[in-house]
């Protein structure tokens, strides 16, 4: 198993030079394959060093960021304000590397990671099989003037998995997979009305941002998750005009049955296509997602995120006729059928195909929350509950003040909790580590009702 090592290295306390820039340039993926176990590594050059104080924080990542990527990073939810709550947290931002559910930040200190890459990956950081898989794309050409045999490989493979699946288009993003899903509804019903329950990325067609022209936003209705009259009356209202419903299927919670059957209904009799999105539901609450265990099929359906672990992918799935319109548009991206991601996605449909996965992602995510549930009833604190579905759930502080405390708190004692979103499960989060969540998760609680106290 080549990449063993790489899997294992993030439980030791690895200590990189804060500062040292160089020693991150380096990565396996330069490197002869054959050679990689006995070559040096990024790790072995943080090797030896002295661990970071407890409260070491990253401030000069976090400011030399905000002088080059005008909001301090690329992904929102990795804005310090958007991990903490409060800009001024102490806390990591810019993390050196990454395996099982550890993360090693910059001044070298290993955290737990809940977070999980925004549920991007289900079986692990540095999933050996998967990187196995990777690094064969890469030593075999990433890319060329024709399309990789993966892709039909992997659109095959998905149609296995997703009942809606009878042609596929892969993408990069999910933004870009639930803009490509949209555009194909409206060709193929040659409407632009579309309503919509739930966050589909920044694209314009459902954002409400600055600089999304009015005309845009018109034809975009949003509406509660769950709300059967909010959906019927945007429905009809639209009309002949309605082009699509698009649900993110599970927000929070479950979605009821009546809601879902509901947007099913109208959408066929309005003559309107029916839209998933399968984001975070794919490959974790079932491989085929939110779908393979409903009464319902959607006509199309996106997904992404836990389908490659961690390398960029997006697959715009559905039903034969609908999806053929996608030939009377123009949906292409230069890279879209790139075979890293392809490759990573493989080898997540080969653990699928061999061992139940998302049913393992349930019973470490149940532990988890089960874990932190003991440690709040343990220190008795009130104005925090758990809530959501086993492989994604949350917790929700009533003030968000003692959330951004929390979070220090957990930090200081290993644990990298989400701020008022998903924590996810993976494969990767054992007894041991569900151990040292709970203890993490206590040390916080405590921590923070004795400061509380203090200041009273
Ligand atoms: C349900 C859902 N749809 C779409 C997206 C957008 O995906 P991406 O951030 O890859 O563009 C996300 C991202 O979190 C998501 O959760």
């Amino acid at each position: 198993m080549p990449f063993r090592r790489f899997f294992d290295r993030g439980t030791k306390r690895d200590a990189p030079a804060v500062e040292d820039e160089s020693s991150t340039d380096e990565s396996p993926a330069d490197e002869d394959l054959s050679d990689v176990e006995e070559e040096s590594t990024v790790e072995d050059e943080y090797d030896g060093e002295e661990e970071a104080p407890e409260d070491a924080v990253e401030i000069n990542w976090r400011e030399r960021a905000l002088a080059v990527l005008p909001t301090g990073a690329s992904t929102g939810s990795k804005r310090v304000e958007a991990l903490y709550g409060d800009e001024a947290a102490v806390g990591p931002t810019h993390y050196v590397s990454a395996s099982g559910c550890h993360v090693v930040d910059s001044t070298g200190r290993s955290f737990i990671d809940c977070t999980m890459a925004l549920g991007a990956v289900a079986l692990g950081y540095g999933e050996p099989r998967v990187q196995q898989a990777a690094m064969e794309a890469i030593g075999s050409g990433n890319v060329a003037g024709l399309s990789d045999v993966r892709e039909v490989e992997i659109a095959e493979r998905l149609r296995e998995h997703i009942p809606c699946a009878e042609m596929v288009q892969f993408l990069k993003s999910g933004a870009e997979g639930m803009s490509a899903a949209v555009r194909i509804a409206r060709t193929f019903t040659s409407r632009d009305v579309v309503v919509g329950s739930g966050y589909f990325g920044w694209h314009d067609w459902a954002s409400d941002s600055a600089g999304v022209p009015a005309a845009v936003r018109d034809l975009y209705h949003p509406i509660p998750f769950g709300d059967v009259t909010a959906l019927e009356t945007a429905a009809r209202r639209a009309g002949d005009r309605l082009a699509a419903i698009v649900l993110e299927p599970v927000v929070e919670q479950m979605p009821s049955e009546n809601w879902i059957q509901t947007a099913r209904g109208l959408a066929s009799s309005l003559g309107a296509v029916l839209i998933f999105d399968e984001m975070k539901t794919g490959f974790r609450l079932r491989a085929g997602g939110y779908q393979a265990l409903a009464n319902v099929t959607p006509d199309l359906a996106v997904f992404g995120k836990a389908l490659a672990n961690g390398f960029p992918l997006a697959a715009v799935v559905g039903h034969r006729d609908v999806m053929e319109a996608a030939r009377r548009t123009w949906i292409s991206s230069t890279l879209a059928g790139e075979s890293v991601a392809l490759a990573a996605a493989g080898a997540v449909l080969d653990y699928h195909d061999s061992d139940d996965i998302c049913g393992m992602l349930a019973t470490a995510g149940q532990s988890m929350r089960q874990a932190v549930g003991a440690a709040m009833e343990a220190s008795g604190i009130t104005g925090v509950r758990i809530e959501g579905i086993d492989p994604m759930w949350f917790l929700r502080f009533d003030d968000p003040r003692r959330e951004t405390r929390f979070l220090e708190l957990a930090l200081r004692h290993g644990v990298l909790f989400k701020r008022g979103a998903y924590n996810y499960a993976s494969l990767a989060h054992d007894e041991e580590t569900i151990t040292e969540i709970e203890r993490a998760a206590s040390a916080a609680f405590v921590e923070l009702l004795e400061e509380e106290q203090e200041t009273t």
